[in-house]
């Protein structure tokens, strides 16, 4: 809670949340507002001007607490909350995203010139980790393809490779003298996958700016593949012939595939992905939810690996 910042009132704080949700949606249903950051109230979580979006689930949505309180992300340290302990000391502005690789428009882009092209959306979606718990999370961001389309990927570009930032002097775990993961963070898409309407690339959750824990300035937001594929922090995306080696692949492979993609019938070598604990649902005794075929998403997403062997291509 931060007092004596009275010049910082947020809009939030003066007009009842009701009101200024419908404002917001309304503005951002009207179009080319970009990102429309406006004046904060605490820091860090200046709240984001966002259109309501025809793709969001409307199941209850995990409790913000968790959301932000129960992460991973191996550059603060290993443990759920490390993240939120540690990840105050990263800087996040100015922020830039290199794009090279197989395009005619490579360069170094200001997040801030990216997010002047872009109307922000809220994207309300089902989150599942390879752990085996899953949250429901109220993502504010843009459709991935929007920065695809713009950078001219050339023909041989099939995949998209993501680096999260390198900076020991503000990430500890990047420190640490026991080996956490090669650094920088790898990620990657199949292009189709990037085009795909649902991946997103978040800026904020719940109305507000993106918390450094969950992947702030930006992170990868793909909702029918495990939470891993979400690369948070993203400072580099180079488009590419062949499939990128991910982090998880290099740490892990035999237990990290390049898909990931959400499947109850292909279990994990250490847990089953047959069910899965909904965080802020209670204890222990909860029962635990049947997980879903690409998380619930197949209808929008099963085409896109008809042909393939899922078990093969895990
Ligand atoms: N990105 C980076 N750079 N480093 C990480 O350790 N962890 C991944 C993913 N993105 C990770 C990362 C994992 S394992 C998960 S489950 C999600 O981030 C968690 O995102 P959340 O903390 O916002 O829920």
């Amino acid at each position: 809670m931060l007092i004596g910042r009275k010049a910082d009132i947020a809009p939030s704080e003066i007009t009842p949340r009701a009101v200024w949700l419908d404002r917001r949606r309304f503005l951002g249903a009207a179009g080319g507002l970009g990102a429309g950051l406006i004046l904060g109230g605490e820091a860090g979580a200046a709240p984001l001007q966002a259109a309501a979006s025809p793709l969001s689930t409307g199941e209850p949505k995990t409790p913000k607490e968790d959301v932000t309180s129960y992460n991973n992300f191996y550059e603060f340290g290993t443990g759920k909350s490390d993240p939120k302990a540690n990840a105050g000391s990263l800087t996040t502005s100015p922020w830039s995203i290199r794009i090279d690789g197989l395009v005619n428009k490579p360069g170094d882009y200001a997040l801030e010139d990216i997010l002047k092209g872009v109307s922000l959306e809220e994207r309300i979606y089902r989150m599942r980790c390879v752990e085996g718990w899953s949250m429901v999370i109220p993502w504010i961001g843009f459709p991935l393809s929007e920065i695809v389309r713009r950078a001219e990927p050339q023909g041989s570009a099939r995949y998209l490779r993501f680096e999260t930032l390198v900076r020991p002097a503000e990430m500890s775990g990047q420190r640490s003298i026991l080996p956490i993961l090669d650094w920088p963070y790898v990620e990657g898409l199949r292009m189709d996958e990037a085009m795909h309407p649902l991946t997103i690339l978040a800026t904020g959750l719940y109305g507000e700016t993106l918390p450094n824990q969950n992947g702030a300035p930006v992170r990868l937001v793909v909702p029918w593949k495990y939470g891993f594929k979400g690369v948070k922090s993203i400072v580099r995306i180079s488009f590419v012939e062949a499939e990128p080696r991910t982090s998880w692949m290099t740490q892990s492979p035999r237990e990290y595939g390049f898909y990931a993609n959400v499947n109850p019938a292909v279990d994990h070598p250490r847990w089953s992905q047959k069910t899965e604990r909904r965080i802020g649902e209670g204890g222990i005794f909860v029962k635990r939810r049947e997980t879903l075929p690409f998380n619930g998403y197949a209808d929008q997403v099963a085409g896109l690996y008809s042909g393939m062997d899922l078990r093969t291509f895990f």
